[in-house]
């Protein structure tokens, strides 16, 4: 059979906080479904500051407090990845906004909010890198579960 992997990208300024979180939370949740064998998922970052690097303890030890595995590090965004994911997901405003202004010009990816698929509601992942504590990590581990629950009852009703 041909692949039809689906393809899902998530996006954040860095690449150590966020969307390791939306990646790593995403993940378990397709294979929670038993769709593993069916999605190819990934994330990447707008800015090159953190290439190469592990995510935010703050994030490890979020994921690690929710069992969701993790081991991949760093890397920036670039022109292909328009081309190859169907979805390519920001946290927030800015991201949409970057991601707008970087896609080349007929691309296939479907640039979305993750928070739109929030069945709370709760439409921005807010960037806690400078928080003095883990509280704002947490609270995006909790918007992930929902937006990745949210997301796959749309793709699953054919709605995206
Ligand atoms: P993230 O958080 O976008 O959620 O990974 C950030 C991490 C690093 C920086 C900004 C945001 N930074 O400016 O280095």
């Amino acid at each position: 059979m041909a692949e039809t992997k689906k393809k899902a990208l998530f996006i954040c300024l860095g690449n150590i906080c966020r969307s390791p979180i939306a990646e790593g939370v995403f993940q378990k949740t397709v294979n929670e479904r038993n769709l593993g064998d069916q999605w190819e998922i990934d994330s990447a970052a707008i800015g090159g500051w953190h290439v190469g690097n592990p995510p935010d303890w703050r994030a490890l030890d979020t994921m690690k407090n929710h069992n969701v595995p993790y081991n991949n590090t760093a890397r920036q965004l670039v022109s292909q990845d328009f081309n190859h994911y169907d979805y390519i997901f920001g946290m927030d405003e800015a991201n949409m906004r970057d991601l707008n202004k970087k896609a080349p010009k007929g691309s296939k990816a479907k640039l979305l909010l993750f928070g739109d698929f929030d069945p709370q509601g709760d439409r921005i992942i807010r960037d806690p890198y400078y928080d003095s504590d883990a509280k704002g990590f947490e609270k995006c581990y909790q918007q992930s579960v929902r937006c990745s629950q949210g997301f796959l009852d749309e793709v699953e009703k054919g709605n995206v």
